[in-house]
């Protein structure tokens, strides 16, 4: 059977670490695109190709983007992943360097070579995503799916109704929920619960093997930000989550529905609207115009049995 084929969108970042490790395994990467978001596009860039090297994945190219958001001030970087974006192992500087073509461009002859099949992963601001599909209409129709780590039907983190990569381009984000392209949406409701626990960071190193052991060294400081600063219990594994379900179909529960993103509330810039209100009948109707259905939104997750889905599959590395 054909592999599915992924452009991971990404701002590494612990999370978008993995995330990239557990898609080269199981489907076809056909590339990496860095963005501005967890730190700058140099360092983004720099993670990116990091974890390239990590999983020795020399096959897959990896293109360079935008510095900054679309039409805001940059929102500043994620500290939870520390000054370089990926703090807490020794790793070496990557040897190679990103591809020539800018991540819209690649984003766009990649979708192009792969009409109707390709899935785009932002798991950062979209920033690119936005710009893509302005510079290319025909995006929409080439495109199998979006798949977003992003947003929330419930709280924010970056502020109390906006989500970190929502919030890290808001207009961006707006411009992809209103594109019309099938959309899907894993937000911090699945996975602020979701990720790597000492018991799993043990796991990594008792393998004994080199890739395992970075990754632990990584993730164990990753667990200590996220429990210094939301008194989480896990290294939140977010941007995987938004993957796994190509993968493994039964591990995320997602319901259809209308997600709109607030562009302009004093207080609520960044939010993910989702109707949950699940309306039924006469009143469906007369709602539907207003919140037609637009994404399959995550609102379900087994989440122990997909850490240990993503866990069994970082230990394949070498
Ligand atoms: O809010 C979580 C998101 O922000 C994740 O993608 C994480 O990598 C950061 O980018
Ligand atoms: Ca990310």
């Amino acid at each position: 059977m054909t592999r599915q084929k992924i452009v991971i969108d990404c701002d590494p970042g612990h999370d978008d670490l993995v995330a990239i490790l557990f898609a080269a395994r199981h489907m076809d990467l056909l590339g990496v695109t860095t963005v501005h978001g967890n730190n700058s596009l140099a360092n983004t860039t720099r993670n990116g190709l990091i974890t390239l090297e990590l999983g020795k994945l020399d096959h897959v190219p990896l293109a360079a983007g935008c510095a900054e958001p679309l039409a805001q001030a940059s929102i500043g970087i994620g500290e939870g992943h520390g000054a370089s974006g990926l703090d807490g192992a020794s790793v070496p500087e990557p040897s190679r360097k990103p591809i020539e073509a800018h991540a819209v461009d690649f984003i766009i002859e990649t979708a192009r070579a792969h009409k109707g099949e390709l899935i785009l992963a932002p798991i950062g601001p979209q920033t690119h995503i936005a710009m893509a599909l302005k510079r290319e209409p025909r995006l929409k129709s080439w495109l199998r799916e979006i798949t977003i780590m992003g947003g929330s039907t419930t709280t924010g983190n970056f502020t109390p109704a906006a989500e970190f990569n929502i919030a890290g381009d808001v207009e961006a984000a707006w411009a992809v929920f209103e594109s019309g392209v099938p959309l899907r949406m894993v937000g911090l409701n699945i996975t602020r619960v979701t990720g790597f626990d000492e018991g799993d960071i043990a796991r990594m190193r008792a393998s004994g093997k080199a890739a395992a052991r970075v990754i632990a060294d990584l993730m164990e400081f990753y667990l200590g930000t996220q429990k210094a600063r939301y008194g989480l219990k896990v290294a939140t594994m977010h941007d995987v989550c938004a993957i796994v379900p190509y993968v493994y179909p039964d591990l995320i529960t997602y319901l259809h529905t209308s997600v709109r993103i607030e562009t302009a509330g004093a207080l609520t810039r960044g939010m993910t609207l989702c109707d949950l209100r699940h309306p039924k009948g006469a009143q469906a109707e007369h709602l539907r115009h207003r919140t037609a259905p637009n994404c399959h939104v995550a609102i379900e997750a087994r989440s122990r049995a997909l850490a240990d889905a993503v866990l069994a599959t970082l230990l394949t590395y070498d």
